[in-house]
């Protein structure tokens, strides 16, 4: 990676008020509880790092997305706490995100303390990377870090404008280890290399279908949008999920594919979502009018599998089928197992981040993986080629 990280601050970081912009946007249950704390996890070694350096460690978040006003629902004070169960140090949390108290909130912490402010989307100026909050951001650090991978990819006051006004500014070990896994993945992969695509939409994924294709080896797709694809061969599919304006890209896509894009060769089918029971599988040929692929079939899954085996690099974004309502998380779980024997083998593996990671999570196959990305929207941007304005925005090596 160009650009520089905290490995190149100073070893003493004693007094230095040091800014780290964290993505903690994490699912929080009805009585305000982390149910998902990866995100906080995934923050600790950069957090940590800096505080038995002695810096005082003050951290920006958003959560949610609150209308651009205060809203107590989307309140950080729960990540505080999460936060302070998982490190040994205090974790202070500060009602405000920016003014004269949050200043004066930094300006109290001790060296190794680590201040929480409040959700930067509480002000309306962060979304627009507006000067002045990102100016007022400035105001609470002396140096900055962005360890906030998943939010890369947004131009925002806390992950881009800041910057402008507070250096040096530095990539965490999150950001760094995520820059690493997938830039290496797609800029010099070990062969075969293989990429698997899935998820309801084929029009979120063109994109990264195009970047990827002149690289891979192989690229499997499944999930419903392998419909769209079905429907440009001709096929039936029933009532299953097809983007119609996208049937005509779909098929440019295959005929420029060519050997190197497999769809599936059968389907798990049932009359609706709610239906599992008379869930069956059927050849990718004899979808049935009056139902609808909610998952890739076994043969599909075996022949998949067998692909991944043959892989020294798999990168994977995007669920086989709806991976929440069994049973039609066969085709997910199949692949994540698939991944989890490929990295036992010695292959690198990679789950992009959002639906693919909670599904590897809910398996119980994060450890067995060799990189799970904690960015959805921005390891899928930074697939697709395109540059990362929280990246874009940290000082050059
Ligand atoms: C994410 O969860 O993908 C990031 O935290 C970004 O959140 P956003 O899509 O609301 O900007």
């Amino acid at each position: 990676m160009n650009k520089q990280t905290i490995r190149d601050l100073p070893a003493s970081l004693a007094g230095r008020r040091t800014l780290v912009r964290v993505d903690f946007n994490v699912p929080l249950d009805a009585h305000g509880s982390v149910t998902d704390d990866t995100r906080v996890r995934a923050a600790l070694p950069t957090i940590e790092f800096l505080a038995a350096r002695g810096a005082r460690v003050v951290l920006l978040s958003h959560l949610g997305r609150p209308k651009g006003g205060p809203d107590p629902k989307y309140s950080l004070a729960p990540v505080a706490r999460c936060l302070g169960a998982l490190t040994k140090r205090p974790v202070h949390f500060c009602v405000s995100t920016i003014g004269d108290d949050a200043v004066a909130a930094t300006q109290r912490m001790a060296d190794g303390d680590i201040l929480l402010m409040e959700n930067t989307r509480f002000h309306a100026g962060e979304e627009k990377n507006d000067e002045a909050l990102s100016r007022a951001m400035a105001a609470l650090g002396d140096l900055y870090v962005n360890d906030a991978f998943g939010s890369a990819h947004r131009a925002h006051s806390s992950t881009a404008g800041v910057t402008a006004f507070l250096r040096p500014a530095v990539a965490g070990f999150l950001m760094e280890k995520e820059l690493d896994y997938l830039g290496k993945a797609v800029a010099e992969p070990k062969r075969p290399f293989i990429a698997i695509l899935g998820g309801a939409k084929v029009s979120g994924k063109i994109d990264v279908i195009e970047a990827l294709l002149p690289k891979v080896d192989g690229l499997l797709v499944g999930g419903a949008m392998a419909c769209t694809f079905f429907k440009a061969m001709g096929l039936e599919t029933g009532k299953s999920l097809v983007e119609p304006d996208r049937v005509e890209l779909a098929g440019e896509l295959l005929e420029r594919a060519g050997f190197r894009l497999t769809l599936p060769h059968d389907a798990t089918v049932a009359p609706a979502m709610d239906a599992g029971s008379a869930a069956h599988a059927v050849k990718r040929d004899a979808i049935p009018a009056d139902q609808a692929m909610f998952d890739i079939g076994p043969d599909s899954m075996a022949s998949f599998a067998r692909a991944i085996a043959t892989a020294k690099t798999v990168l994977w974004n995007g669920p086989m089928g709806v991976f929440e309502t069994p049973p039609f998380d066969a085709g997910t779980r199949a692949i994540a197992r698939a991944m989890a024997d490929a990295t036992a083998r010695g292959a690198t593996t990679i789950v992009g981040g959002g639906d693919s990671a909670a599904a590897v999570a809910e398996a119980g196959l994060e450890a067995s993986m060799s990189h799970v990305s904690t960015g959805g929207g921005a390891s899928l941007e930074f697939l697709e080629g395109k540059v990362l304005p929280g990246v874009a925005a940290l000082d050059e090596r």
